[in-house]
């Protein structure tokens, strides 16, 4: 048979067959408008025609170790010679070294991981894990948060990316944030922690399961919770019997400058989901950790769950292979410096630019909040809506060769770990010109 060598397509081929073919997440089709993307490497991408964008959001927050790692994609390519896949009832030696890997870094006692093809579908089998394990069925998650596309994760959500799926699976109750917006501010830790402690008497401690947050909350606008937050979510899930689940899908593996970002509150949750990070998204990968005694619950009880690609080979080598770039690039030690950098960096920028009503990072986990008028705060775009000066910024970031996320009224600086100091001044340097664009909208 004739083999034909297929000619590469233009940016233009691609965008076209694309949105014929295939279908936009999130997003009216007719209102798409994606980057074409050919290559990439390091913290770069260049579109088929070469024009670079510097990749200021990981992609989806999820390229920590940055693009085109020769060490990973030579580990994703002898184990597809070797073995590419095997189902879930047979033991592999990357599934056996990345159990055993994990629950060495993982928090506390933390030592048994189920694997799933992302982050939904571990939160989902963390919803199960802890049902079968309470004997309780409800969940309580909180308001500003994402945690899935799959039925019961966008219940878990609180975002309006949840409104279209409702009414969904039953039994999840939400909950205020210790942050409400930036109008509001925020709430001290014990401030929120009464309302939480309120709302567990009001639902009936023994009919709740657990209580699943992200400790670091991701696009709902990188909160970080104040100090006790989570040492108090703890205590309160303890007294009550319900499990602390963590999604640290986005805040994990490095981004907030340690391994996991409930290590800075030196909490130990029951439940902790992860993805992105976990392979960098060079191929899929997610998984639930759970704490021995949960493990040991299911000796002896059937744990209901099972995915074809649970524990996938590829997956599983290019998790073992990543982790090993984190230790050896030391790059969370490198998130916490340039973190460093980068908190100098936006504190310049609140200074000088009126339109930036709040600025917060932890390690490289950054975003900003623009308003239109600084003493009264009141944001550049409505909750969950957009306007000309938003939409003009985000034109000019990819005009200049920005990649990052613009959501409502906040832009975020998510950069991939290995990035350098000269490198986020390269960034911010685009960011800073472009804050002039919103600037002319202050009052
Ligand atoms: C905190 C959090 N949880 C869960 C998810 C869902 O992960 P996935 O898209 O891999 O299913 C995301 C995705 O952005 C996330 O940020």
């Amino acid at each position: 048979m004739a083999t034909e060598t297929l000619k590469k397509m233009t940016g233009d081929e691609m965008i076209a067959l694309t949105k014929q073919h295939t279908l936009f997440e999130w997003s009216a089709q007719s209102k798409v408008d994606p980057i074409p993307v050919a290559r990439a490497k390091g913290i770069y991408f260049w579109t088929p025609e070469g024009k670079r964008f510097i990749d200021f959001n990981s992609q989806l927050m999820c390229v920590n170790i940055g693009h085109g790692d020769e060490r990973v994609i030579h580990a994703i390519q002898e184990q597809a010679a070797v073995l590419a896949y095997a189902n879930p009832f047979m033991a592999t030696e990357p599934r056996a070294r990345l159990g055993a890997k994990l629950a060495r870094i993982a928090p506390g006692d933390i030592d048994v991981f189920f694997f799933t093809n992302g982050g939904a579908e571990a939160n989902e089998n963390a919803i199960k894990l802890a049902r079968l394990y309470t004997g309780r069925h409800k969940i309580l998650a909180r308001y500003r948060s994402y945690h899935g596309a799959t039925a019961g994760s966008m219940m878990l959500t609180g975002d309006p990316r949840r409104w279209a799926s409702e009414p969904g699976m039953p039994g999840v109750v939400h909950v205020l944030d210790p942050y409400h917006g930036i109008e509001r501010g925020w709430d001290s830790a014990e401030e929120s922690l009464a309302m939480l402690e309120e709302i567990i008497e009001l639902e009936g401690p023994k009919t709740i399961a657990a209580f699943v947050l992200e400790s670091v909350t991701g696009t709902n606008g990188v909160l970080i919770p104040p100090d006790g937050y989570m040492q108090g979510v703890r205590a309160l899930c303890t007294k009550h019997g319900i499990l602390m689940i963590c999604d640290e899908v986005m805040a994990g593996f490095g981004r907030t400058g340690e391994w996991f970002a409930i290590d800075h509150w030196k909490v130990v949750p029951d439940l902790l989901c992860m993805a992105k990070g976990l392979t960098s998204a060079y191929v899929p990968l997610g998984a639930v950790g759970m704490r021995r005694a949960i493990a040991d619950h299911f000796k002896d009880k059937v744990f209901y769950g099972g995915l074809t690609y649970n524990s996938h080979p590829l997956g599983c080598a290019a998790a073992l292979a990543t982790l090993q770039v984190y230790e050896d690039d030391k790059l969370i030690e490198n998130a916490r410096k340039m973190g460093t950098v980068m908190k100098g960096l936006m504190a310049d920028l609140a200074k000088r630019h009126p339109s930036v009503g709040a600025a917060r990072s932890i390690g490289l986990f950054g975003l900003i909040e623009l308003v239109r008028d600084r003493a009264k705060k009141t944001p550049l775009a409505p909750f969950n809506g957009t306007s000309d000066e938003m939409a003009a910024l985000a034109k000019f970031f990819r005009q200049e060769g920005l990649y990052t996320f613009v959501r409502w009224h906040t832009f975020f600086t998510n950069p991939p770990l290995c990035v350098t100091e000269a490198e986020l001044r390269e960034a911010f340097a685009i960011i800073d010109r472009g804050l002039e664009i919103t600037d002319r909208a202050v009052k």
